[in-house]
Order: structure tokens, then C-alpha cells, then sequence
């Protein structure tokens, strides 16, 4: 199947929505501890230049969890497996779990359902794109840098088989018929 990629948010534009996400997050957070979970693979960018603009009066730490839905198609398949599970214990941590992209819903709900059983002190969401069209399972998102239209998206973080992660920039795969 061929295809190309269009751009959707630009990577000028991303930087500013990472910019106003961490500004939440340091008046959310302000002179606490907040210990940042990065979603691998696809969370990783996004975590990274988000840290980065975090408040130095905020002492972060990061540790790293994969999860997948199996298949490589582009439909969550709705079946979450722990790829990685994380080095640290959470219990009594303020906990900011770091995503790319809200889909469905389905890996995200199983994922905080997960981490609020270790007991975190608190426990947010932090996401890079929401497509809420898409949402079938109930998850409250509580910062968002972009909402997205109905799309599949690829780069800074995320990927079309594995690809294109890599772009500066987030592009919309549009599918020749
Ligand atoms: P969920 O449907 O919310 O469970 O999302 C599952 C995972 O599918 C996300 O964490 C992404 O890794 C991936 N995903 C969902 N939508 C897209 C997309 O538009 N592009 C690339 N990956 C996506
Ligand atoms: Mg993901």
C-alpha cells in the first residue's frame, strides 16, 4: 500500500504545546517530588523534551515501562502485555505517567488501573495527543498538548511499523486508495 506523510503539527508548533503542558505542570507541582513514568517506546521524545522543561525547584526522577497491544496493524488490538515493567517502586510517589497518544483508551486504562494498585501518593496522565473520537474506554486525561483528529499519526515518538519516529514533527499518514 502506498502512501504519504503531510504535515499535521509542526515542530515550531510542538515545541510551544510542550512548553504550556510543563508551565501546568510546574504550577501543579511546585516545590514537590515528581517521579515521571515514560510509556516506551512512543513516550520517549515527548518525556524527554518535556523533563526538560520542568522547574528546577521540582526534584523529577523518570523511570521507563513498555506495554503493547499485540499485532503491528495500525487498530489496537486490545490485548495489553508488560513488555517492561518498571525499576522503581511507586508507592507514596507523585506519579506522572508520560504517553504519546490516547487512542481507545484500552492500554491507558489498563495501565493506571495497574499502577494504582502500588499505591501512589497521586496519580496523572500526561499526553502528548488525544484522539478522543477514538476513546472507548473511559480515561481521564490531565494534561493534553494536542488534540487530534481521527488520523494515524507518526513521528516524535510514534510510529507506522516501527518508523518514523524519528520526525521532528508529528504528520498524518494519508493512504493512497
Ligand atoms: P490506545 O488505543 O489508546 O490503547 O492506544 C494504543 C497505542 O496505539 C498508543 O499508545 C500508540 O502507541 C498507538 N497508536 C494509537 N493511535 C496511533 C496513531 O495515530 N499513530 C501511531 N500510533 C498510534
Ligand atoms: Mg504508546
Amino acid at each position: 500500500m502506498s502512501y504519504r506523510i503531510s504535515t499535521l503539527i509542526s515542530q515550531e508548533e510542538l515545541e510551544k504545546g510542550i512548553t504550556r503542558v510543563a508551565e501546568q505542570i510546574n504550577e501543579a507541582y511546585a516545590g514537590k517530588e515528581l517521579h515521571l513514568i515514560c510509556v516506551l517506546k512512543g513516550g520517549v521524545y515527548f518525556t524527554t523534551e518535556l523533563s526538560k522543561h520542568i522547574s528546577e525547584d521540582i526534584r523529577v526522577s523518570v523511570d521507563f515501562m513498555s506495554v503493547s497491544s499485540y499485532g503491528s496493524s495500525t487498530a489496537s488490538s486490545g490485548v495489553v502485555r508488560i513488555v517492561k515493567d518498571l525499576d522503581e517502586p511507586i508507592t507514596g510517589k507523585n506519579v506522572l505517567v508520560v504517553e504519546d497518544i490516547v487512542d481507545t483508551g484500552n492500554t491507558l486504562s489498563y495501565l493506571l488501573e495497574m499502577l494504582k494498585d502500588r499505591g501512589p501518593a497521586s496519580l496523572k496522565l500526561c499526553t502528548l495527543l488525544d484522539k478522543p473520537s477514538r476513546r472507548t474506554k473511559d480515561v481521564h486525561v490531565d494534561y493534553t498538548a494536542f488534540e487530534v483528529p481521527d488520523k494515524f499519526v507518526v513521528g516524535y515518538g510514534l510510529d507506522y511499523d516501527q518508523h518514523y519516529r524519528n520526525l521532528p514533527y508529528i504528520g498524518v499518514v494519508e493512504f493512497d486508495d
